[in-house]
């Protein structure tokens, strides 16, 4: 059996085949629906992911995110976070990779790029959550941090609501000045504010930053809209919070992943809080959400592993439709599978193995 694969030019041209915002939307649908199936019990949840923290030379993590669909699949990322990339090396912060195998007999059966993937279901997540608890009709985003899931943020939301302008603010000036540019594809304007403003003016915002554990809040608390929306999705670490404590307080605030949220999410600062049902459960039963639309709210977003496989199965499907991606024996499967040196023949000329 051979592995199908998705190199990252295979990427590229499922990309231009569907179109950004095709893509996008279908990302957007299957989160959605999956969430939901997961609240009504249809479905599990993703364990919580493992990791291995590194100080020096290059700050960061190393990840592992594991789903199981039994009978059929699991589905495992690795992915690093490491924030000094994107300066030093010229590489994204996150940089990841997806396997699929299948659940019978553990043979791999497709493998695929992680970093757009990342980017669009982690958009796709804030879509799905902003749909559920912001105001219908909210028209102004905000953004801290103007990085890799900025524009994906902005794209998700740009496709659920009527956006008129985005406002955002990175403490790096070349990342906020550069984002215009890397937004543009959306046609929405784009101005630079300070975080302040954003809080004050913004109906719907993104937190999305590198912020060092200990180092936050980005945001200050201070005057909002009354139905003031908020997608926390830098805190994925333990001990890096975006948000300040006083606005979680008063916030009705659903985690994506609530035992993760507790280890690594906002909800790290709300220990012995009560907090709101999960996002799934939202999804299953929207009228539980509808209420807090008018009032203040966080979607703690950490992200796991179901969001990547059921965004692997959208990437999968759409390649399929076009004819994309490559069939490689990665593995060696032996002709006598209790033999493993019956191995497949070499290619005429290689020097024979001993
Ligand atoms: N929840 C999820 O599912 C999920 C998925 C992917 C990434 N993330 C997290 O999102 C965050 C951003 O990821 P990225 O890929 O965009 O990284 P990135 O490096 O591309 O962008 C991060 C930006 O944050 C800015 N920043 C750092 N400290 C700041 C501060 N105090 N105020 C304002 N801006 C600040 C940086 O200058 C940078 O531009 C990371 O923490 C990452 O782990 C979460």
């Amino acid at each position: 059996m051979e592995t199908w694969v998705l190199s990252s030019h295979d990427i590229a041209k499922v990309v231009a085949a569907a179109g950004r915002d095709a893509l996008m939307g279908r990302i957007i649908d299957r989160l959605a629906e999956g969430f939901a199936q997961i609240g009504r019990g249809e479905r599990d949840l993703s364990p919580p992911r493992g990791g291995f923290e590194r100080a020096e030379p290059v700050p960061g993590v190393f990840e592992w995110m594991p789903h199981r669909d039994a009978g059929d699949s699991i589905t495992l990322k690795t992915v690093g976070y490491s924030p000094a990339n994107p300066r030093r090396f010229a590489l994204p912060t996150i940089i990841g990779t997806v396997a699929r195998y299948d659940d019978h007999t553990g043979a791999l059966t497709a493998l695929m790029d992680g970093v757009l993937l990342t980017a669009m279901r982690t958009g796709a997540a804030s879509a799905v959550a902003s749909r559920l608890l912001a105001r219908p009709g909210s028209r102004t985003l905000g953004l801290i941090g103007a990085g890799a899931q900025a524009v994906t943020q902005l794209h998700a939301l740009s496709l659920v609501f009527e956006l008129e302008r985005v406002l955002v603010w990175d403490a790096e000036a070349a990342h906020r000045d550069s984002f215009a540019r890397r937004a543009a594809f959306t046609k929405i304007p784009v101005q630079i504010a300070d975080p302040a403003r954003i809080i004050a003016e913004c109906d719907i915002v993104t937190t999305a930053t590198s912020v060092p554990a200990g180092a936050g809040p980005v945001l200050p608390d201070g005057p909002h809209r009354e139905h003031l929306h908020i997608n926390a999705v830098g805190a994925d670490l333990v001990g890096k919070t975006e948000l300040p404590l006083a606005l979680l307080t008063r916030a009705f605030v659903s985690a994506d992943h609530p035992e993760q949220a507790r280890r690594e999410g906002e909800c790290q600062q709300l220990a012995g809080h009560r907090t709101a049902p999960g996002l799934t459960r939202l999804a299953a039963e929207p009228a539980l959400a509808r209420p807090w639309r008018e009032r203040l709210s966080v979607f703690d977003s950490t992200g796991f592993a179901f969001e990547d496989a059921l965004a692997m199965e959208v990437f999968l499907q759409t390649a399929a439709e076009h004819g994309l991606g490559r069939r490689l024996p990665i593995e060696h499967h032996p002709a006598d599978a209790l033999d493993p040196y019956a191995l497949q023949p070499l290619p005429a000329g290689a020097p024979a193995a001993r």
